[in-house]
């Protein structure tokens, strides 16, 4: 809901439990004055009366209560906008006009020497707490030289003022992403990005706060934003000297120059997302992933299949026949989609070639995929392939043809990493020739699910002959959208994964367009658990792959673990399976069975449930609980029993204290007042332990 005040330059919007409030000044200055738990229109505009702050010569008025902080004038914070023409950097609003259109709140300004027009949107949705804002920004003017946008974040937040914060951010590298870490925020700026051309494994674009550190997992409040962009990215956490916090965040890396706007064209920045709960980092993310299912996740009222990837079992190693018997063995498990993990197309015996050929290769699959797609089906299973499309090899008949069409620097070296190179996506040319083939692809080839990877970062970001190269950092994301979009939609049937290098692509931007996202590299159970846990933070298991694989994992480390252990860490997220099933013995394939079918009957809880954190994955126990109507399914993991100590009775959360909970394995009847207060013991014991416990009201 959207109230505006009786001047006209007051707005409040309203949402499941919260508020967020801002006023336009006579000087048609946009400040912030509330975000947080509900409030009444007259109690904005009390707030919107509040005194000025007194001048003081050295310090701004504006700095820490703009709601779109620009460059030029009394302000001294990092700006979220930044623009300059050859004679004048910076700008100067003017008020232009304010609209309410359903749940969305418009705010215009002009700026008469750029001929400039900025719009600010605010949505915020009645059943949920999350506020999305975005930017677009237009040269309004008829002619004229073209306006260059050095900087144009999405929304610039304000946080009430507090002793002190504490930043909560989710770190990592390849195969260890999503890991989460807390510090208190010190004065100045902490800065988390991605200078990589791709949303990155080093940070997802999240950030959360809680005043003095004394937020819990279920209580206190909690500041969240995200940012829904899959390339180069900033969020700017300031401190400033008075203590007040803004957080900025939008595309790009730095300030140095996004794009150019000719007469006519304008720039329509991702969405940063933000959200404040009362209930704690629990509470947050159970926002959140109430939130992307309602609003961002495609086809989310459709629960994901539980999946078979052969790569980690055959590499670049593939034939017919042994795709074949894997399917089948992966059939008789359970699974439900069987997908082949590169090596299927062009000459990829190896990393060294075959990228940009998405044809299947003859000698391998010599009547192409769709006998192996047929026989898939007949195994009762959905069909899966795995591509990776803004990539070439330079032994590939796509890079023989079209050397122009990668992104380089005349005269400089082209970067190889995994012995490929980057296609320049923002081309026309080249985003024809990706649609036609993909296009081709799954219309000749009943095919069910596209795995889009993604597996070496942008390094010689060059564009020869274009005016404005920089250009393709904003335009390759754009054109990514825009050939998913496309194929999702002459493809309805088709589900897609985003993955790159494992989680190197995970974002509210790339969510919105894709039904699920690979996790991690790292399929080793134990690690799994600290990846899962951060990932959980933002985003729900709906769209959290995760798979069973061999042991000793050969992958990583090496290290052995039980199927068990295996199962029950992959069943937190959606199941897949992707071990080498021919060496699979008839126990545990008969074991695997039984897992795959328990998850099955526990998928909806998951999938949708309300999610706690019970106790974090630090060493001994673990565990996840999931609330969802009169289900309650609870995950638990010991790490390593120590001197034959019982480990600790678990305490569940989100149940009814005058309710009972009937244990779906043993009978037993439960008082939710004594699983809340007591808790029950686990049973589990010596070294990876792990165990699924299902209770339903009643
Ligand atoms: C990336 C992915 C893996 C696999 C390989 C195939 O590393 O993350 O899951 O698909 O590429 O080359």
């Amino acid at each position: 809901m959207i109230e505006t005040g009786n001047t006209g330059r007051t707005w409040l919007l309203t949402g499941a439990s919260s508020s967020y409030a801002l006023r336009l000044t006579e000087q048609d200055e946009l400040v912030h004055l509330h975000w947080g738990p509900r409030i009444s229109l007259a109690a904005a505009e009390a707030l919107a009366a509040a005194p000025e702050l007194p001048f003081r010569a050295f310090e701004s008025h504006l700095d820490g209560r703009e709601e779109y902080p620009v460059e030029g004038g009394p302000r001294f914070v990092r700006p979220a906008l930044s623009v300059r023409t050859p004679e004048v950097r910076g700008t100067e609003w003017a008020f232009a006009a304010a609209s309410v259109d359903g749940d969305e709140l418009r705010i215009g300004f002009t700026d008469s020497v750029h001929r400039l027009a900025l719009t600010l949107h605010y949505r915020m949705r009645d059943d949920s707490d999350v506020v999305e804002r975005w930017a677009t920004v237009a040269h309004a003017g008829a002619d004229g030289p073209p306006l260059e946008l050095l900087r144009a974040d999405a929304a610039a937040w304000s946080l009430p003022a507090r002793d002190g914060w504490r930043l909560s951010r989710l770190h990592g590298r390849w195969a260890a992403e999503s890991r989460l870490a807390r510090a208190e925020l010190t004065h100045g700026e902490s800065v988390i990005s991605s200078r990589r051309g791709h949303t990155g494994h080093q940070y997802l674009p999240w950030v959360a706060l809680d005043a003095d550190g004394a937020a819990t997992e279920e209580s206190g409040e909690v500041y969240g934003c995200a940012l829904g962009w899959s390339g180069s990215w900033r969020i700017s956490v300031q401190r400033l000297p008075d203590g007040l916090v803004q957080i900025t965040g939008g595309a790009g890396y730095d300030d140095s120059g996004l794009l150019r706007l000719a007469p006519g064209e304008s720039y329509t920045t991702p969405v940063f997302a933000g959200l404040w709960s009362g209930q704690g980092f629990g509470g947050a993310s159970r926002a959140w992933h109430a939130w992307q299912l309602a609003h961002v996740i495609p086809d989310a009222h459709k629960p994901r299949p539980v999946l078979y990837n052969s790569w980690e079992a055959t590499g670049f190693d593939i034939s017919l026949d042994q795709q074949r018997a894997l399917a089948e063995r992966a059939a008789a498990m359970g699974v439900e989609l069987f997908v082949v993990d590169d090596a299927w197309f062009g000459q990829r015996t190896s990393d060294r070639a075959g990228l940009g050929d998405w044809t299947a290769n003859p000698d391998r699959f010599p009547g192409g995929l769709k006998p192996l797609a047929d026989e898939v089906h007949g195994l009762g299973m959905q069909f899966g392939i795995w591509v990776e499309p803004e990539m070439v090899n330079a032994d590939s008949d796509l890079y023989r043809a079209h050397p122009d069409w990668v992104q380089h620097f005349p005269g400089r070296a082209r970067t190889e990493y995994r012995n490929q190179l980057v296609l320049n996506l923002a081309r026309p040319d080249v985003q024809e020739y990706l649609w036609e083939q993909l296009d081709t692809l799954l219309s000749g080839t009943p095919v069910d699910y596209v795995k889009w990877d993604f597996n070496r970062c942008f390094t010689d970001a060059g564009w020869p002959g274009e005016e404005y190269p920089q250009k393709l950092w904003i335009e390759h994301v754009d054109a990514l959208y825009a050939l998913i979009d496309r194929l999702r939609a002459a493809h309805p049937s088709v589900a897609f994964e985003s993955c790159s290098g494992g989680g190197g692509r995970i974002d509210l931007g790339i969510l919105s367009r894709t039904d699920q996202v690979w996790t991690s590299d790292n399929t080793d159970p134990l690690d799994r658990l600290a990846i899962q846990e951060g990932f959980g933070h933002i985003h729900p298991a709906r769209v959290m792959a995760a798979w069973v694989t061999d042991s000793p994992n050969h992958q990583l480390n090496g290290r052995v673990s039980s199927l068990r252990f295996r199962f029950v860490s992959a069943m937190a997220g959606v199941l897949g399976v992707g071990g080498d099933l021919t060496e699979w013995s008839e126990e545990e394939l008969a074991e695997a069975r039984s897992w795959v079918d328990l998850y099955k009957e526990i998928r909806p809880v998951v999938q949708y449930g309300a999610l706690y954190r019970l106790r974090e994955p630090r060493g001994g126990l673990s565990a996840v609980q999931y609330v969802h109507g009169e289900e309650t399914v609870v995950l638990m993991w010991l790490e390593a029993q120590r001197y034959g100590e019982r480990p600790p009775a678990l305490r569940l959360r989100g149940l009814d204290p005058a309710a009972t909970y009937t244990c779906l394995d043993t009978g037993t009847v439960h008082h939710g007042s004594a699983l809340l207060h007591q808790g029950l013991h686990t049973e589990l014991q010596g070294d990876l332990d792990a165990r699924v416990l299902r209770l339903r009201r009643g």
